[in-house]
């Protein structure tokens, strides 16, 4: 079966993603629509894509099975829950929702929908999270008791530009979005490594100190002076997890911005910039080769026009040795990739599980162990770092059909 796609926001990161949609034989066609129409039309001429509508509203009103939600990080909670409530089946790009409020009424409209819902984490298919996965998959790390997870990323490369570009006049306002309501790209990577969840938190907030207006209360809609926030979580099970949120930061995001530790009872993994190690009771294996990724585009590109400079290594970054492209299907494989060869997987994992009624690895009951945490932490790091608890909504059902027949825990 083939379906067609909607792609809502036709800004600096959707294109990446319609070529790959388009591509993909089980997709038919794919529209998209912007509140600036002309991204929307540039967007579809660009790329040859099947048409525009002129408004979300419109495009729910239509017969496309399914919607890409590419709006802006904090919009997306509300325009989910319509989708789903309109019938079509949902992707949505990081993070899930800004409010526990959100995340439960998106599992809420999941289960009595039986609609497919993913999240586009990257990290997911972060070569460092891969190769955790099999580890912990062979029994290799023994008992897993901490793991850390950092996203780390200075506003200095490319952040203002891509503010001014998706905010306008306003921009100052939206670029002060708080660090840990985006936590997917670290809590993701370790989640998305070695399962679980985490059950209670305590983050401290820096403020920041730069004095340019951005991190600035009376000016940002998200009250929040906050640039850099560290937080720690207790593991399900016992154990902890260490997440870095860091915007204000000397480091080279544009070589690697997100970057994992997971640590066991037989053996651990670290990671740097440049180098990432596996090692046990006996020694250091050097394993750098089997997680760096070759970029998969040139970096003056056409297709990265709107793109900050700065932004566009990770646009381009393509497969490592550790991924697996013989899932995919051979339209991808000929098609670039990105944000560290995650993009082809993302797109085959949504159109796979919108195809085969299956439910995709972050699905909504995932999406929400990944983002719900660092909201909590956020609320803790507003309360002088008080320990707080997070809810957790259980594990996925087996089937959409079985959350159907589900009553949600409260
Ligand atoms: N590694 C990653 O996973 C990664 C990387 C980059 C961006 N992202 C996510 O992708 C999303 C988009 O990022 P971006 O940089 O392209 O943002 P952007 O601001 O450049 O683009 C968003 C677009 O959505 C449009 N829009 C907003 N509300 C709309 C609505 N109701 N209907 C139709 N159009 C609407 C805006 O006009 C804008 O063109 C964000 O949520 C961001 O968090 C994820």
């Amino acid at each position: 079966m083939t379906f067609s796609l909607g792609v809502v926001g036709a800004g600096q990161f959707s294109g990446q993603f319609t070529k790959l949609f388009n591509a993909h034989p089980l997709v038919s066609e794919v529209y998209v629509t912007d509140v600036l129409p002309e991204r929307a039309s540039a967007l579809v001429e660009r790329q040859q894509l099947a048409g525009t509508f002129a408004g979300f509203e419109e495009m729910l009103a239509s017969d496309v099975d399914a919607v890409a939600i590419f709006t802006q990080r904090w919009t997306h909670g509300p325009l989910v829950v319509q989708a789903l409530r309109a019938g079509k089946h949902v992707y949505s790009a990081v993070p899930m929702a800004i409010s526990e409020e959100e995340i439960a009424a998106i599992i809420e409209a999941v289960r009595e929908t039986g609609l497919t819902y993913m999240m586009g984490e990257t990290s997911y298919y972060n070569p460092a999270t891969i190769y955790a996965r099999q580890q912990k998959d062979a029994g290799a790390f023994g008992r897993i008791f901490y793991a850390e997870g950092d996203y780390v990323h200075d506003m200095d490369l490319g952040f203002y530009a891509a503010y001014q570009y998706s905010g306008g006049e306003d921009w100052h306002k939206t670029a002060s979005y708080p660090p840990m309501l985006y936590p997917t790209h670290s809590v993701g990577g370790v989640l998305g490594g070695i399962g679980g969840h985490l059950t209670s938190v305590s983050c401290i907030g820096v403020r920041d100190e730069r004095g340019d207006g951005v991190f600035d209360k009376d000016v940002s809609m998200f009250d929040n002076d906050f640039s850099n926030a560290t937080a720690l979580f207790e593991l399900d099970g016992g154990g902890s997890v260490r997440i870095n949120e860091f915007r204000r930061v000397g480091y080279p995001s544009h070589l690697r911005e997100s970057r994992f530790r997971y640590f066991g009872t037989e053996g651990s993994f670290e990671q740097i910039v440049e180098t990432a190690v596996w090692q046990d009771k006996e020694g250091v294996t050097d394993v750098s080769g089997q997680i760096d990724t070759l970029p998969s585009l040139p970096l003056d590109d056409p297709s990265l026009a709107d793109v900050d400079p700065a932004l566009r290594d990770a646009f381009v970054s393509g497969l490592a040795p550790v991924h697996d492209p013989s899932r995919l299907p051979e339209e991808l494989r000929a098609l670039p990739s990105g944000h560290e060869g995650s993009h082809s997987f993302l797109v085959d994992d949504f159109v796979t599980a919108v195809a085969t009624g299956t439910l995709p690895p972050v699905n909504a009951w995932e999406a929400a162990r990944y983002t719900l945490p660092g909201i909590v932490a956020h609320q803790s790091a507003l309360r002088g770092g008080e320990r707080l608890a997070i809810r957790d909504f259980g594990d996925a059902p087996a089937s959409l059909a079985a959350a159907q027949g589900e009553v949600v825990r409260n």
